[in-house]
């Protein structure tokens, strides 16, 4: 049975992971970089790709030690080639062409996002294509019908900000930090989710696009009006994303005839009220509902060898010339969003 060394750094997180093609995680660590960021309130590129730099060597060994695997048991390499922050991907990628080279082994180049949408099937053996799957992060939005490994149909992204995004920049401007998500989650438990009205962008359009940027202005305009608490607003914001989430999802089921299962990824999968509120629109639609444990939403890089695993049986493995990706739809047929910003 196959068994790949995972390497994922597009973002903040420097991680590495041994994984088989029959699910087993032989070790995986993720190693974050809030501290070195949160002076900034955000992530900084350039002091993610030195970290990584830093990092993910003494990562790799650490997993194989935990393993007690030397490089040569292994029977590929994967890493993340993008989407993301351009650095930290290319150290990733570049780290991996490296060890491939030395140990003579087949490199697997994988989409973030494809680590994402295939993660749920690494804990749930019973999850079989295609389902409609809520990939939310902090970079993107997406409703995506995943047809097997490498064949995804994009029905939605936001025009605008993630839900990720939105979570961020709402935390920083009701003073709650960095990272943005997990604060307002613990915050809105104080709160009272009907206290302050917040809009719910796009709800009820026929495409079922997303769109938060409106939504992280109005909770800036309750902060400066000073009438609501900030439990309040959390509480009221998480509200108003949730309600954006089903109503957009439950338009996408519309075109997902076929699927098999309701499935939620990324880092705002962690968000127990997402999940709450998905677990009740896939029931009522007779569908199971599938979400990884929380470790696994957030990245890491135990879905990226899974990924790199499910691409490897397949026989998709990669040159060693293949580029670093700071940008990578994982629907190359999918049009633009009407009305959409710059996001793909
Ligand atoms: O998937 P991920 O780790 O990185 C990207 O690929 O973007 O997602 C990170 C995003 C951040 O925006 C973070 O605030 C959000 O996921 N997040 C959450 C929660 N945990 C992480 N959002 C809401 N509730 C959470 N508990
Ligand atoms: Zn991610």
């Amino acid at each position: 049975m196959s068994l790949i060394l995972g390497i994922e750094s597009s973002c903040d997180e420097t991680a590495a992971a041994l994984v088989t093609a029959d699910r087993r995680i032989l070790a995986h660590r993720v190693a974050g970089q809030e501290s070195a960021h949160r002076p900034f309130g955000g992530v900084v590129p350039e002091i993610a790709a030195r970290a990584h730099v830093e990092i993910l060597p003494s990562l790799i060994e650490e997993v194989l030690a935990e393993a007690n695997i030397p490089l040569g048991q292994v029977d590929a390499i994967a890493a993340t080639a993008g989407p993301g922050l351009i650095g930290g991907v290319m150290v990733g990628l570049m780290t991996a062409k490296g060890l491939s080279l030395s140990a003579n082994k087949p490199l697997v180049a994988v989409n973030h996002l494809e680590g994402h949408a295939l993660s749920p099937m690494l804990t749930d053996p019973d999850l079989a294509f295609p389902y409609l799957l809520l990939l939310v992060s902090g970079g993107h939005c997406q409703l995506l019908f995943v047809e097997g490994v490498g064949r995804y149909r994009r029905l939605a992204t936001t025009i605008d900000d993630a839900a990720g995004e939105a979570f961020d920049k709402s935390a920083k401007l009701l003073g709650l930090g960095f990272p943005g998500g997990p604060a307002v989650e613990k915050t809105a438990q104080e709160g009272d989710s009907r206290a302050v009205p917040l809009p719910r962008p796009l709800v009820g359009t026929a495409e079922p696009h997303f769109s938060f940027a409106g939504l992280k202005s109005a909770v800036l305009r309750a902060r400066e009006s000073g009438r609501y608490t900030v439990p309040d607003i959390a509480a009221s914001f998480q509200k108003a994303v949730v309600d954006c989430l089903i109503d957009r999802t439950k338009r996408a089921l519309m075109h997902a005839a076929g699927a098999t299962a309701l499935v939620v990824a990324g880092g705002v999968a962690a968000n127990q009220a997402v999940r709450g509120a998905l677990q009740q629109l896939a029931a009522s639609h007779d569908l199971p509902f599938v979400a990884p444990p929380l470790w696994l939403c957030t990245d890491n890089a135990a879905m990226i060898a899974w990924a790199g695993a499910l691409r490897f049986e397949a026989g998709l493995v990669d040159d060693l010339d293949v580029a670093a990706r700071a940008r990578w739809p994982l629907d190359p047929h999918a049009e633009k969003a009407r009305g959409a910003g710059v996001k793909a």
